[in-house]
């Protein structure tokens, strides 16, 4: 079940069909691939060998550059260090969101976990992807750096080392020097997912309970709507998730009442076994920004797994414009329905949290999943100079017809209570501008 697939088939109105993928996890890496990975870098050396005779703050060199490296490439003390430093922003450091605005939030993981709600329907699956993550990605290096005492980089996973054998992965083998690891496994159904116009049917992994194992375990998602774990062929009708009664919040506005806006979801039976809350203070333009304390889910998945390869990234690197980049990583670069889609695949091989593409920040494995496709990103600009300044597409998500604004360098990103407005064009060179950084 590609995603194309699935988009054809709703775009027909016809039921899915699941696709082998056409790629194996066990077939050799491509040398392509390889001598794209080298020419990358001797692009960054190259780049920063440039600038090695200037001194200055603003000056991005081989001194000052941010070497982001693969989870396991780091030392176990990196590891370690990095692990405390994201346990820190959800334990020790509190929000900065306006409360009224977002009731949810309650520590800065959340701040991102919001800044990524609200501006979701306009990042996804159009010309403002890889910009706006590879921002965001760099926002939250930065508050783990200043705020939370962090002196390395952003690890990236590269899924492509883990698509053969992904239980065995050590980013998630529950050890203290991983990202956690599968969630707890209960027998379930698929995760029903309704957004961008689409009606898609995630098949199960896994997994399915809540994270107990490793760094992680004691994280609480504290926003976000949609249930992403079904119990098996049982649909229920619950309401949506209350805002807690506290002193801070009381009034909250604009105000709802709990009564006049219920929703319709599959719903997991183990959600709110645990408390009750009062119906205080909902907002209800963008209830995903309530507060809606749950556990941390995953489920590992090992369908998704085999659309992660080295020959899969090759496919995606030999897009020939910006454009076709983004529709790939997307999986809708025409109707082949045995196209990959790798960054869908991504983040649903992981799955529980990350098969909500609206919540999926609130698991700190979305920025190693993200750094991931930041990295694919700079190597694919990297193979030829014309592509470090070119954008592509339009800002509608799933634009098959063409009928959004075409993207423009000028064109500004929102990043909400994370940062704000920035312009596209100063996030396109990743040692440049804001930016000093490279991969390893
Ligand atoms: C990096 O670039 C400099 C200058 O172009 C060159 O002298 C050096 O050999 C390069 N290093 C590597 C590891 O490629
Ligand atoms: C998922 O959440 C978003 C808002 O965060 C909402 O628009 C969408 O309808 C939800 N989907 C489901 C299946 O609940
Ligand atoms: C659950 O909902 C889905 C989609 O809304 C529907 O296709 C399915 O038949 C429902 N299952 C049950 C058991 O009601
Ligand atoms: C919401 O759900 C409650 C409890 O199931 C029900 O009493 C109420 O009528 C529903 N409200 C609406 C608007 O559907």
């Amino acid at each position: 079940m590609h995603l194309s697939t699935i988009i054809s088939s709703f775009l027909a109105g016809a039921t899915f069909v699941a696709a082998a993928p056409a790629k194996r996890a066990t077939d050799p890496i491509p040398v392509e691939y390889v001598s794209m990975l080298n020419s990358y870098q001797s692009y960054v050396n190259t780049t920063l060998s440039k600038k090695d005779h200037r001194n200055g703050l603003r000056v991005c060199n081989h001194r000052n550059v941010q070497v982001r490296k693969e989870w396991r490439s780091m030392s176990k003390r990196e590891r370690k260090k990095y692990v405390s430093a994201v346990q820190c922003m959800y334990r020790n450091r509190r929000s900065q969101a306006n409360r009224k605005k977002v009731p949810g939030a309650r520590n800065r993981l959340d701040d991102f976990l919001a800044s990524h709600l609200v501006v979701s329907e306009k990042i996804h699956f159009n010309g403002h992807l890889f910009p706006w993550h590879r921002h965001f990605v760099w926002l939250y290096e930065q508050a783990l750096r200043e705020e939370c005492g962090y002196k390395g980089a952003q690890p990236y996973w590269d899924w492509t080392l883990d698509a053969g054998n992904l239980l065995a992965s050590p980013v998630f083998d529950g050890s203290d020097t991983s990202m956690g690891g599968n969630g707890e496994y209960f027998p379930h159904g698929h995760t029903e997912l309704q957004a961008f116009g689409l009606d898609l049917q995630l098949p199960p992994g896994t997994g399915g309970g809540c994270l107990k194992s490793g760094p992680f375990s004691d994280l609480i998602v504290n926003m976000g709507l949609n249930q992403t774990i079904a119990p098996p062929a049982s649909n229920v009708t619950a309401p949506i998730p209350k805002t807690l009664e506290t002193a801070d919040n009381k009034k909250v506005e604009p105000l709802s009442s709990p009564e006049t806006s219920n929703i319709t979801s599959p719903v997991d039976p183990t959600f709110e076994t645990e408390k009750t809350f009062e119906p205080v203070g909902l907002i209800k333009f963008n209830e995903a920004l309530n507060y809606n304390p749950r556990c941390l889910r995953r489920d590992l998945n090992l369908f998704w797994a085999e659309q992660l390869t080295a020959s899969h990234v090759l496919y995606l690197l030999q897009a020939s414009n910006a454009d076709q980049l983004e529709k790939r990583i997307d999986g809708w670069d025409g109707p082949d329905p045995t196209q990959p889609a790798m960054h869908p695949a991504g983040h649903f091989v992981v799955g529980g949290l990350q098969n909500d593409p609206f919540a999926s920040p609130g698991d700190p494995m979305f920025f190693l999943i993200h750094a991931q496709i930041d990295r694919l990103y700079t190597i694919w600009q990297s193979q030829d100079p014309a592509r470090l300044y070119q954008v592509g597409g339009t800002d509608k998500p799933l634009d098959l017809n063409n009928e959004g604004n075409p993207v423009k360098l000028n064109d500004r990103l929102n990043f909400g209570i994370v940062d704000g407005k920035r312009k596209l064009k100063n996030l396109l060179n990743t040692m440049d501008k804001y930016y000093c950084y490279a991969y390893e």
